[in-house]
């Protein structure tokens, strides 16, 4: 079983080494939790220590500001982007990009040929779904009736949209990041509900306030084909990115 390490301080050694290569993992989190630090660091890594190469795909931020946040702890995508060993790509909700978009990552992948993808994130791609799906049954308002009501309505065509970009990233030999928002209190592990059962993994990221500080926990949910040291783990976000206390 080949093993892709994240390098992550404290992070590899509870899953036997790293994430079986090829899998899916969801990284699912509350907002703030530290989500696109942890999966940008797994991307800089792999090509800082492992000489392999990282596709960041973001439907949450604009460019600069992934540049700005990865330049104030410590690394410089630019010059990784420059060596062609990262390519950041981002997207906005827009009706005419959004139709293409999954297009536009498959023919991406195949030209890029990343051993690492990072999907920034599953939750709000599935909401541009959503409402992409909304506008079109508006702008079918018009129509009778019974041309329109063949159409997915905004929940199917949110979960198809998911199902199949999972696919798509299950389908090539990559081993991938999908980041996922987690609501406050909820019983599942990833907002649209479905991604943790697509995933071949899942890790959880929370935080509480005891008193005046923030205690931050990491847990292992699942991960296929691995003997899951399990339990929350402390981690903290530090200059240089997310370190896991030991034994902690
Ligand atoms: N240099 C730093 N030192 C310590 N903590 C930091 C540093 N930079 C960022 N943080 C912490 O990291 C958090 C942001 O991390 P990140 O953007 O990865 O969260 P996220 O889970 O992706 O959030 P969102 O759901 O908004 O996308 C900040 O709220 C802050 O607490
Ligand atoms: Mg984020």
């Amino acid at each position: 079983m080949l093993r892709v390490k994240t390098g992550i301080s404290g992070f590899d050694e509870l899953i036997n080494g790293g994430f079986p290569k090829g899998n899916l993992v969801l990284l699912s989190g509350l907002t703030g939790s530290g989500k696109t630090i942890f999966a940008t660091q797994y991307l800089v890594n792999g090509v800082k220590q492992y000489n392999e190469r990282g596709l960041l795909i973001s439907f949450e931020q604009i460019r600069e500001d992934i540049i700005d946040q990865s330049n104030e702890l410590g690394w410089d995508l630019l010059k990784l982007e420059k060596e062609k060993k990262l390519k950041v790509v981002t997207y906005t909700p827009n009706k005419m990009i959004f139709s293409a978009v999954l297009q536009e990552i498959k023919a991406l992948i195949q030209e890029f040929k990343p051993d690492r993808i990072v999907l920034d994130s599953i939750s709000t791609y599935g909401i541009y779904a959503e409402t992409i799906a909304y506008i079109e049954i508006l702008e079918k308002m018009g129509m009778q009736k019974s041309q329109f009501s063949f159409q997915l309505g905004p929940e199917v065509a949110t979960r198809k949209a998911i199902v199949d970009m999972l696919e798509a990233l299950k389908n090539q030999k990559a081993t991938s990041i999908i980041i996922s928002e987690l609501p406050e209190s909820t019983n599942f592990l990833s907002r649209d509900t479905i991604s943790e059962f697509l995933c071949d993994g899942v890790v959880l990221l929370k935080h509480v306030s005891i008193g005046d500080s923030l205690n931050r926990n990491l847990e292992v949910r699942k991960m296929r084909k691995t003997d899951i040291r399990g339990g929350p783990r402390t981690y903290n976000i530090t200059a240089k990115g997310i370190v896991i206390e030991a034994g902690g």
